[in-house]
């Protein structure tokens, strides 16, 4: 009897270790927010194929900022619900125009101190072809937030708003 309750003891306690490391190690998900194209337009940049960052981010992307992140371009802080997406699309060329194709990827910055504390506040998503249900992101880290971390003393955050 006593065996049977240490044994049932050690599977809790098993348990329950195995499932804290995995909340600890999925931080959480983002949705694709779905009325984004209605927010503030950030700014446009073309990347080419020969620029540093054209794997994967060659095309066209422009960026979107809510409320909240619009305020934190302004202040330099940005607060806990800031969302910014960055959309990217296909460049076609013809006619001697640069016209947007198909979408690439939407990828998604979400500020929450507490949800994604070991990414300096910021959850990171990515969408392929802007899809909701194609998610990219596996690692916030190694796949985002390594890359901007280098813009600390700007909130993580690459761009200006544009006047
Ligand atoms: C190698 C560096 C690098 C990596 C990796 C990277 N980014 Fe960025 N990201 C940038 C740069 C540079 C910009 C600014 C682009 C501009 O000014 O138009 C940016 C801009 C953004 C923005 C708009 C806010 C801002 O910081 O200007 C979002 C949202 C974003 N990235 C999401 C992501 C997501 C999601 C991932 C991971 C899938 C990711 N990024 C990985 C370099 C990177």
């Amino acid at each position: 009897m006593r065996k049977t309750i240490i044994l049932f003891g050690v599977i809790l306690g098993v348990l329950g270790f195995g499932l804290t490391a995995f909340s600890e190690n999925t931080p959480a998900k983002i949705n694709l927010p779905s009325e984004y194209r209605s927010w503030t337009h950030v700014k446009s940049m073309i990347i080419l194929p020969e620029h540093g960052l054209a794997n994967p981010f060659e095309g066209i992307h422009h960026i979107y900022a809510n409320e909240k992140a619009v305020e934190g371009y302004k202040t330099g802080n940005f607060a806990d619900g800031s969302i910014l997406v960055f959309d990217l699309l296909k460049t076609v060329e013809g006619n001697d125009a640069v016209q947007e194709g198909g979408r690439i990827l939407t990828g998604v910055m979400k500020k929450s101190g507490k949800d994604y504390a070991a990414t300096d506040g910021w959850g990171y998503e990515g969408f392929a072809k802007g899809n909701a249900e194609n998610r990219m992101v596996t690692d916030h880290m190694a796949q985002c937030h390594s890359c901007h971390i280098s813009t600390a003393e700007t909130g993580f955050v690459y761009s200006k708003i544009r006047p």
